[in-house]
């Protein structure tokens, strides 16, 4: 029986007999002593196999290998003087073995275990090996408790937890289905669940008042740092509820999991409509850990010499001219360094970025000649321009200038001269009041989804339709969004009108919600937390692979297993599939 953890010991265990067990993590024979550095899920211990103490031990530790599997049994004892290792937790001590056993060998390792340096096809292909470093194990224990967390909180709130269907049928989220065909009907699929979005708006319906789920969901989507196909939500839905009730809720859970985690965070977050950051932030999802925000500057620039921006001016509804001022930045950026910003910012579509920096003797750019005197006196006012700062204007049509300044914003944050960003902070805000609607190439899109309740349907444009729908965004990750739901067949069909969803189209995809809405369907709503974004961004990581036991590829595979894989024909047959030539693996 194993008596202890490799770092539950320390000086107050001196003296003891102690039965260790773990994995053989280097080896050293110094002078004929040899020293075993054992490591366990808790971390390092120093064995030391000297023939004086057991002459067994000894002979047994000189064949141990890297990541041989061992148990020792020994006693503890203070290291000599001069011989404690800071660097290591159990430093002070060490194990005089007694007797050794080695229950296993290890061939020798493609890599060491801990090496932050290895690849990332290798590392994934060897996840068991990576998993074994105890810096894995404790992002996988933070990621246990913020679970058990979540459930205790929601379960003390009167939530049930409820499991529904992964073979199902599509549920929209905006992205493409994962499908899975059928061997009993013929030439039919099921979808696996982007999200449980329908389930647990039936659950609703089926009078469970209050639903929770630690629930899995499969999207084939581009991936991204902060993106899987197979990723897990913190999922949540309850009835007779407004958004008041349903944020207050998503708060409790937060700080209930931060604090397993070891943070303290203060609810109420703040909030922020989704106008708003759009035009401050430019971008939906703020990086409030800094103050960088865009000030309008179209009316100012609607009175200078120059027609392109004049032009541009004449039109506010569909146009901006905004200005991003960055304190101090004239004094760490060289003239190069400022026109270089220029490149970064025509990537994503724009014609260029003027400049102002306001200097001891007064403003200075290139644009400043289009200028009066009180205009220019007006833009300092405006943008409350201090000697070394620099104000930089993006001008042009709204959703394109809105993206490339919002970029540009933590372009200059991220840039090393600057480093606007404390790592350590967490900053939540609430973006509210989504709009219902987006139209992409002349196509109406559901925002959020298709079963969020609009604010009114009858304006005459629809993207100008709000919704009752809310994300929860920290440092600048959308970590979760949630909705007051459509509780009413007839407004649910409106909307799919609006969709350009037919009544045929609608019946046979969502035709059993339709029908459940007519049968005294409650008021609902609710939310889901992306619960590896959550983890990573708890734990620091710079990729939701690092919170994933058995991640997938940037490519979706998983190169551990070699999945997705070729099946045989045999097993085709029975799916009723026929591969096309081309595409046969
Ligand atoms: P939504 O689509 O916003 O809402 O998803 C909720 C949260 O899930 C996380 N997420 C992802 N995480 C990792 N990889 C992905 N591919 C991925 N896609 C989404 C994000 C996101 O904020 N049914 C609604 C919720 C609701 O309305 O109640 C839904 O799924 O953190």
């Amino acid at each position: 029986m194993r008596s202890h953890y490799c770092t539950d010991l320390n000086e107050t265990n001196v003296g003891q007999d102690v039965v260790l067990m773990g994995w053989a993590n280097n080896h050293r024979d110094h002078g004929g002593i040899v020293f075993i550095d054992l490591r366990d899920k808790t971390g390092l211990i120093q064995l030391v196999c000297d023939p004086e103490d057991s002459e067994q031990a000894h002979k047994l530790a000189d064949s141990v290998r890297d990541e041989f599997v061992l148990i020792a049994k020994g006693k503890v004892r203070f290291r000599g003087e001069g011989l404690v290792n800071p660097r290591l937790k159990t430093g002070a001590i060490e194990i005089v073995v007694h007797e050794l056993i080695i229950e296993n060998k290890a061939a020798p390792l493609p890599f060491v275990i801990g090496d932050k340096n290895v690849g990332e096809e290798t590392r994934l292909r060897y996840r068991y090996l990576e998993l074994r470093d105890p810096d894995m194990y404790e992002t996988f224990r933070l990621r246990s408790k913020a679970a058990i967390a979540a459930r205790n909180i929601l379960d003390a709130n009167g939530f049930l937890e409820v499991e529904t269907p992964i073979l199902t049928k599509s549920t929209p989220e905006g992205a493409r289905d994962y499908l899975v065909p059928s061997r009993v009907h013929s030439g039919e699929f099921y979808a696996l669940p982007q999200s449980p979005q329908l389930f647990k708006q039936l659950l609703m319906v089926g009078g469970f008042d209050r639903y929770f789920q630690i629930a899995k969901c499969f999207r084939d989507e581009d991936l991204r740092a902060d993106r899987q196909p197979e990723f897990t939500q913190i999922d949540v839905e309850m009835s007779f509820c407004n958004q008041e009730d349903v944020i207050k809720v998503a708060e409790d859970l937060l700080v209930a999991m931060f604090a397993a985690c070891g943070h303290e965070i203060k609810p109420p977050f703040n909030r922020i409509t989704y106008n708003h950051a759009m035009e401050f932030y430019g971008c939906d999802k703020p990086d409030l850990r800094y103050d960088l925000k865009m000030v309008d500057v179209i009316d100012i620039f609607e009175r200078c010499t120059n027609e392109i921006f004049t032009n541009i001016a004449k039109h506010p509804h569909k146009n901006r001219i905004k200005a991003l001022k960055v304190p101090g930045a004239d004094l760490v950026f060289s003239k190069r360094e400022m026109q270089s910003f220029e490149e970064f910012v025509r990537k994503f579509g724009a014609h260029g970025l003027g400049y102002f920096q306001l200097k001891e003797d007064g403003l200075k750019g290139p644009l400043i000649k289009f200028f009066s005197e009180e205009d220019i006196q007006l833009i300092i006012e405006r943008t409350d321009l201090k000697v070394g700062d620099v104000v930089f204007f993006g001008a042009g049509d709204k959703k394109t200038v809105l993206d490339y300044m919002g970029r540009f914003r933590i372009f200059i944050a991220e840039h090393e001269k600057m480093n606007l960003i404390d790592k350590d902070r967490f900053e939540f805000v609430w973006v509210v009041d989504f709009p219902m609607f987006e139209v992409e190439d002349g196509r109406v899109k559901a925002l959020h989804h298709p079963f969020t309740m609009p604010k009114d349907t009858d304006k005459e444009n629809v993207e100008e339709i709000e919704s009752i729908a809310y994300d929860i965004v920290l440092n600048g990750t959308e970590l979760g969004g949630g909705s007051i739901r459509i509780h009413k067949s007839e407004v649910q069909e409106e909307v799919f009108k609006l969709l350009g969803i037919e009544e045929e189209e609608a019946k046979e995809k969502f035709g059993f919600l339709l029908d459940a809405l007519k049968f005294g369907a409650p008021p609902h709503g609710g939310f889901a937390i992306g619960f590896d974004r959550l983890m990573m961004l708890i734990s620091k990581k710079s990729s939701i692979r690092d919170v994933i036991a058995f991640p997938k590829t940037q490519k979706a595979s998983c190169i551990l297993t070699k999945a997705p894989s070729a099946v045989d024909n045999n097993q085709l047959r029975d799916l009723h599939i026929r591969l096309r030539e081309q595409t046969k693996a």
